[in-house]
């Protein structure tokens, strides 16, 4: 038998260094993980919120698998076997009766779909994001994405962009003018450390969108999927956005993404396109995890808040399975406390983050929250 190649060494010699990583891990099964050396974890990171239904959930593999015997890719030239039926599920569960759907392959490339939509429509060039929020990298998405470090290096970028503060309705009113395409938005701020929006924040962008003629884009790719504890965080405000973009969770870690764009709102023939853009698997997994989230939807809330209650001493925000305590400098040593005694959480800017798969169990959630709550003891009290 062949020796395994060692992938670290290859991954040095041959990988841009754009990652840090230091654990491999190959397998999965719910919330847990197991490593190349049989450690085994409870992942509260979840691919960064991406596996919404756990690793490998064998309906999902089913889903995969079962279509990839058939038909693996075929272009948008034909009907794809799924598509139509996901789109509209999508449209269903965002609650934007009579919307389209167009479909993309992460979040980043649905965040430029929306960009595009609002700036081909509108006929305006500028738009208006927030400060601490994270839309994406490509470079119209980066336009809005705030982070001066990832932003600075790529100016000039192709969206004129304002950044007001996140929360703040009177920093928008004295931004907002007949020259922006739309605002963008996410109900929860994930990158930024799982910042919720104040109660009224988003139903008061509203209103300024309207008064000024401008879109509202929701960007729901960390917060899409029953990861708040609704399918869409805006829901738990009750308003209605004109475009939603969404990601991460839809296809359980397979990569796609989509945006929903209210009735009366939509590309015309050529002015938007993509080789892979709802495929055949893509779409299989994205109706697999729809089938799966509607049956764990309910539990979702009352799992966040047992997670909460139980790091209660930290102060934790949370909507419900996405959770983030400020820690400041020794952040990442909270992590690897964490990850030493067997759980998984993430740093994003002076953060720990967790978004766990959302079919964590009530005992992964006690225990995760023992280590999470000894780590940051024992490095940061
Ligand atoms: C709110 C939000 N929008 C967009 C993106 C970009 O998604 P992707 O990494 O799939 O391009 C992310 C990724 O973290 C995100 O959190």
């Amino acid at each position: 038998m062949q020796p395994e190649p060692d992938y670290r060494q290859l991954d040095a010699e041959y990988v841009m260094r754009v990652f840090s990583r230091d654990l491999m891990m190959v397998r999965g099964e719910g919330a847990r993980l197991w490593d190349d050396r049989g450690n085994e974890y409870i992942d509260c990171v979840a691919g960064i919120a991406v596996c919404s239904t756990g690793h490998a959930h064998p309906r999902v593999a089913a889903a995969i698998g079962e279509q990839a015997q058939n038909l693996i890719h075929v272009s948008n030239h034909y009907y794809i076997p799924g598509q139509a039926e996901l789109a509209r599920r999508l449209v269903g569960i965002t609650g934007m009766e009579g919307g389209r759907v167009f479909f993309s392959n992460s979040g980043t490339e649905a965040t430029e779909a929306a960009l595009k939509l609002a700036r081909v429509r509108s006929g305006r060039t500028r738009f208006l994001a927030f400060t601490n929020g994270f839309h994406g990298r490509t470079c119209g998405a980066l336009s809005t994405t705030f982070k001066p470090s990832i932003r600075t290096p790529f100016l000039p970028l192709p969206y004129e962009c304002s950044f007001a503060d996140y929360g703040d309705l009177e920093s928008v009113d004295e931004m907002l003018d007949g020259s922006v395409a739309a605002v963008i938005v996410e109900s929860v701020q994930g990158e930024g450390g799982v910042v919720p929006a104040p109660a009224g924040f988003l139903s008061g962008l509203r209103r300024l969108c309207d008064d000024a003629g401008s879109l509202l884009i929701l960007d729901e790719v960390q917060t899409g999927f029953g990861r708040t504890g609704r399918w869409f965080g805006y829901q738990h405000d009750e308003i209605t956005p004109d475009i939603v973009t969404m990601a991460k969770g839809i296809g359980s870690g397979f990569p796609m993404g989509a945006i929903v764009a209210r009735e009366g709102l939509e590309f015309r023939p050529g002015e938007h396109g993509g080789t892979y853009v709802g495929g055949p698997l893509a779409c299989a997994a994205g109706n697999a995890t729809i089938d799966i989230i509607e049956e764990i939807l309910p539990d979702i809330r009352r799992k966040g808040d047992l997670f909460a209650e139980a790091l209660s001493a930290y102060n934790p925000r949370h909507a419900g399975l996405m959770l983030g305590i400020t820690v400041g400098e020794r952040c990442g040593d909270v992590q690897r406390r964490c990850q030493e005694n067997g759980v998984l959480v993430n740093c994003t800017n002076g953060h720990i983050r967790i978004v766990p798969p959302l079919v964590i169990t009530d005992e992964e959630i006690e225990k995760a929250a023992e280590v999470i709550d000894e780590a940051l003891c024992s490095v940061v009290l």
